[in-house]
């Protein structure tokens, strides 16, 4: 999507972190800005910022695991401004620590409901009205490394993570005849709230807890500034790609699963070669 200034941009999650950072790039590129947040008073401190930048801003607080309400954020959108032609879906949440076995189920139903769940409602409400935009539009879906490579302890992200980059691969090949793209945004450590992600834990998934973690928090104190994945983002957009992959190091965790699915295949080769007339 090449044009940018004096178009929409709809950013779940945009009260904090990286969603604030793809605010402030995107409105310094000319664009209004919806903010979309659990977290009013965030977004209405984002909301000023994108003012301050000249851009008109209208903040919504939104819970993205709350269907009628994501419908409702786009309902407004398109009787604001007439619609949006960028959408990022990017508000997130994490527990850190625990193995998959001993995680209670109201911490899997809550990070499930806000990463993935939240994905889908935000494609469900908007990519309806997107597809009866005239020209080019673009939705960035926040996935992750941990999307990608192994993520021990963080299971229930790490499930979430590689739904939403099936989602959005899946979404870029759909979407094409309705000159809709995708990109799949995925960082490693960026120096957000993400640590304490409980703080914003709805009452239904038992209420505010802190899921900090020391190990975790040290690693994001020294992650990349926000704004920076913000304006990396939108040169991305621009530039059309598939995958925005913020930190050089990721690229080993791309060749080692592609490398242990190869060896996967010599394997069951040589299994079927073994075992002939069981296979096509
Ligand atoms: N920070 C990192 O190192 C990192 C790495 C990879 C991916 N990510 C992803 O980036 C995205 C943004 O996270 P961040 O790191 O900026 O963290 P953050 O905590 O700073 O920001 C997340 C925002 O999402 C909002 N939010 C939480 N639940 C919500 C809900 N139900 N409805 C609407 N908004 C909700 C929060 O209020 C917060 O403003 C997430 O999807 C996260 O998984 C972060």
């Amino acid at each position: 999507m090449k044009e940018l200034a004096g178009r929409v941009a709809v950013i779940t999650g945009a009260g904090s972190g990286i969603g604030r950072g793809m605010a402030l790039a995107f409105a310094e590129a000319g664009m209004d800005i919806v903010v979309a947040d659990i977290d009013d008073e965030g977004g209405r401190r984002v909301g000023k910022e994108v003012e301050d930048l000249g851009r008109r801003c209208v903040v919504k607080q939104v819970d993205v695991v709350k269907r009628d309400e994501v419908e409702a954020l786009a309902e407004q959108v398109w009787s604001e401004f007439g619609g949006a032609h960028l959408l990022c879906n990017n508000a997130g949440v994490s527990t850190f620590g625990m193995m998959c076995d001993g995680l209670p189920d109201r911490d899997w139903d809550w990070v499930l409901a806000v990463n993935l769940h939240g994905v889908i409602h935000g494609l469900q409400a908007f990519l309806p009205r997107m597809k009866e935009l005239e020209g080019d539009k673009h939705v960035v879906n926040t996935s992750s490394t941990a999307g990608i490579g192994t993520a021990p302890f963080v299971s229930p992200y790490a499930a979430t993570k590689h739904g939403v980059l099936g989602l959005s691969e899946n979404l870029r090949a759909e979407g094409a005849a309705h000159r809709i793209s995708c990109s799949a945004l995925c960082p490693s450590g960026v120096n957000t709230g993400i640590v304490e992600s409980g703080r914003n834990r709805q009452a239904d998934f038992g209420g505010p807890a802190g899921t900090g973690n020391d190990t975790v928090a040290k690693f994001i104190a020294k992650g990349l500034d926000p704004e920076w994945v913000g304006r990396m983002v939108r040169q991305a957009v621009i530039d059309d790609q598939p995958f925005i992959f913020t930190h050089a190091d990721t690229r080993e965790l791309v060749d080692d699963r592609y490398e242990r699915m190869k060896a996967s295949f010599d394997w069951a080769t040589a299994w079927r070669d073994a075992n002939p007339g069981e296979s096509e």
